[in-house]
């Protein structure tokens, strides 16, 4: 089969990613920082070097600022409602957000009177624009910048650091979304200046699913969403103060985080590359693509530099109806609809059909996105007949 919805989630994975997990559930076991016994001693060993390398890939200033959830969706969560918030408090975001920031944001919004402005730039590929509209945006009462380093829907990157620049200006805190980028291009908080960065181990990193992280820099301070055991003071009836404890409750994924490190440990080997062969391989089907009548693209266009996705549709055939064919007939898994993104679909103007994801990864070979554009083809020619 042709796998093309490695944005969902990404698959094959690094054989050592499933090796490293082995080992953590039949060698190791125990549970990390709950016990003074050699195998827990082990299995905190495994949490200690994922968040030293994963400080280390991500510019994080301190180790102890990685935390560890059970997916980008929780992270997500922890940094925008454990900010504290006052009523006619503003968040800025894009128009391109993800539920797992949009849903979070919409909270805050019911719970404490904050206000929210989604920018839109309709017009992608349009980065100077879209960094003035963000500008235009800001309130004396804005607080946070929450915002998706590169659409899940069209692989369009955001303009960050020009967008961070007018934060810092403003005093503003941000917190960049990295589900779409983290693996295939390099971010680095310390030079970047981000505040906050989440990203999942199960997408572009290509770590197990089940993982997510939260990087947090110096000044920011949260409050946990959750509260319960640390393995650590354990008499005090509160959360203890120091991080990593302190946001994080209950017993982590030791096997999924002996997966993310061996992942980090491979992503380390990549991560030199210029651009990124999976992106190299998207441009060379979006390039496909535009070249078919009765094809639209959304997002960049083929020689732009993007996150390994395709968004198109087939004149007004639903997205969906070409995703089943690709599935039934062809063995190619895309992802068709609105991809938890509604608001990127309100931008795009395809709220109705939604768009087919063609998402990529390493994995993917120059053979697959030419059997992929015959495909369409094939399914082009086949509505024209009908
Ligand atoms: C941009 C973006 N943010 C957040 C998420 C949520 O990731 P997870 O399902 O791992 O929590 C996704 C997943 O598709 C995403 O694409």
């Amino acid at each position: 089969m042709i796998y093309f919805d490695q944005a969902a989630s990404s698959f094959p994975k690094p054989p050592v990613v499933a090796e490293s997990m082995a080992h953590a559930v039949n060698a190791v076991g125990a549970n990390p920082g709950r016990g003074g016994h050699a195998l827990a001693r082990q299995a905190s060993g495994i949490i200690r070097d994922t968040r030293i390398k994963t400080a280390e890939l991500f510019g994080c200033s301190n180790p102890k600022q990685v935390l560890f959830y059970q997916n980008a969706t929780v992270g997500l969560n922890q940094a925008i409602k454990g900010l504290s918030w006052q009523k006619n408090d503003h968040v800025i975001a894009s128009a391109y957000e993800h539920n797992s920031i949009r849903r979070p944001l919409e909270y805050i919004k019911e719970q404490f009177g904050v206000k929210i402005t989604y920018v839109d730039n309709s017009k992608e590929n349009e980065g100077g624009s879209f960094v003035k509209a963000v500008e235009q945006a800001i309130e004396s009462n804005t607080r946070l910048i929450a915002m998706t380093h590169a659409s899940n829907v069209t692989g369009r990157i955001f303009p960050i650091n020009d967008i961070i620049a007018l934060a810092r200006k403003n005093r503003i805190y941000t917190l960049i979304d990295a589900s779409q980028t983290a693996g295939h291009m390099s971010i680095d908080m310390t030079k970047q200046e981000i505040d906050m960065l989440v990203f999942p181990g199960h997408k572009g990193i290509l770590g197990p699913q089940g993982i997510g992280v939260l990087l947090v820099e110096g000044k920011v301070h949260l409050s946990p969403i959750h509260h319960g055991g640390t393995g650590s003071f354990s008499s005090s009836p509160n959360q203890p103060k120091q991080l990593p404890e302190f946001l994080e409750s209950g017993t982590l994924n030791t096997p999924g985080i002996a997966g993310l490190y061996a992942a980090l440990i491979e992503y380390e080997k990549r991560s030199k590359e210029i651009v990124p062969r999976e992106t190299i391989l998207a441009n060379l089907l979006c390039k496909g693509l535009e070249a078919i009548d009765g094809v639209t693209c959304y997002g960049p266009s083929s020689d732009t530099f993007r996150m390994p996705i395709v968004a198109f549709n087939i004149e007004k055939v639903p997205s969906q109806e070409v995703g089943m064919i690709l599935d039934s007939h062809y063995n190619i898994a895309v992802r068709a609809g609105l991809h938890c993104s509604p608001l990127t679909h309100e931008a795009l103007h395809t709220t109705e059909q939604g768009v087919v994801r063609a998402s990529l990864s390493i994995y993917n070979t120059e053979d697959e996105v030419t059997e992929f554009i015959s495909a369409i083809k094939e399914i082009v020619t086949s509505y024209k007949e009908f």
